[in-house]
């Protein structure tokens, strides 16, 4: 089984990202065929700054690294190292319906923010696309805000393979339910464009800044309180253990829950959860050199499977000659 994921190097990575994503994608590492990009191609869209993107690339990478994966156990690269997903965009860009396309909210969504409306950013679903097509991927585990981009690469899939003869894998969305939305500090979905984060790798006083920012209504203590509506609960069950999860979810119904300790208690998981990733992504920034090797070396391995599909691509719709 082929399982793919990409992750824009835009900025700093939060725990939604975290539990969303990354966390799925490590656990796959033993049992399948692994392939785990950074997208610097659709951070273009958004980053127009040199430094950012190009430092933002080698932190997402130092990130992931740190988090456990092993260059050795996937396929680990950057997106714009395999040139041949610009041209696969290209040929499916040629049967994307425009309105399949322009029903995609995430570009309304972006051009509301203040994302600049290019085409880039309107055709951001189709390179999205080629980036699962082009490696053939069977599964791709993303957050809910992913899913409408999903359907986009099946109906592209389906329709390539109707008109052209069978050459694509159909991918299947992999939405884990727990996961699926990892609220922010504000209860809206935690995005590192709406400020509303808890970065993975923030310490400190940092930190128990964002930790003690997390909303919280008025509710007295002694008072019972909904746990599934409470944004704090939601985040504190990602980190508790199951014994304490169910102790903090008895003081909610029962009344009890105090926020601010829970908070404190919160922050204290967090430090811990990530106190060895911490390190190690300080190990991997401090020789730059040797992530940039690790990457060159998986963007070789990737390219040896894009040139096998392209190929095939071209022969289907006459680019070979
Ligand atoms: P952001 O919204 O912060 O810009 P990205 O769009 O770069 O995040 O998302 C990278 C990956 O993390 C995607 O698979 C996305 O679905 C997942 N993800 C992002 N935010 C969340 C969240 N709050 N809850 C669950 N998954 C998320
Ligand atoms: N659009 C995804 C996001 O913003 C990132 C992404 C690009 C991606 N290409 C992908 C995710 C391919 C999964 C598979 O999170």
């Amino acid at each position: 089984m082929k399982i793919l994921s990409g992750i824009q190097p835009s900025g700093q990575l939060h725990i939604g990202n975290y539990f969303g994503m990354m966390k799925t994608m490590i656990s796959h590492m033993e049992n399948s065929e692994l392939f785990v990009f950074i997208v610097d191609l659709h951070a273009l869209t958004s980053v127009h700054d040199r430094e950012r993107l190009s430092n933002g690339t080698l932190e997402a990478a130092a990130d992931f690294l740190a988090l456990g994966l092993d260059p050795d156990k996937c396929t680990f690269w950057v997106q714009s190292d395999v040139p041949e997903v610009c041209e696969l965009t290209w040929i499916l860009s040629t049967i994307a319906p425009m309105g399949l396309i322009e029903r995609c909210h995430s570009y309304k969504d972006k051009v509301a923010k203040g994302i600049a409306a290019s085409h880039g950013l309107f055709s951001y679903p189709v390179l999205m696309a080629a980036d699962i097509l082009l490696y053939q991927a069977d599964q791709v585990p993303v957050g809910k805000d992913q899913k409408q981009h999903l359907e986009v690469a099946r109906d592209l899939a389906q329709k390539f393979n109707a008109e052209f003869g069978e050459t694509f894998v159909v991918p299947e969305p992999a939405i884990s339910q727990e996961m699926a939305v990892v609220p922010g500090l504000d209860g809206q979905k935690m995005s590192k464009s709406y400020g509303n984060t808890i970065p993975i790798f923030l310490e400190g006083k940092p930190l128990k800044k964002r930790v003690m920012a997390i909303e919280t209504d008025a509710t007295p203590v002694e008072a019972p309180k909904n746990p599934e509506t409470c944004n704090l609960y939601n985040i504190f069950k990602l980190f508790a253990t199951p014994v304490r999860l169910q102790e903090i979810r008895d003081l909610y119904l029962n009344g009890g829950a105090a926020y601010g300790y829970i908070k404190l208690e919160l922050l204290d998981l967090i430090s811990t959860q990530f106190a060895d990733a911490r390190r190690k992504k300080a190990e991997f920034l401090a020789d730059p050199g040797m992530v940039r090797e690790i990457l060159k070396k998986g963007a070789v391995k990737a390219r040896e499977k894009a040139v096998v599909t392209l190929d095939l691509v071209r022969d289907r719709v006459g680019l070979k000659y």
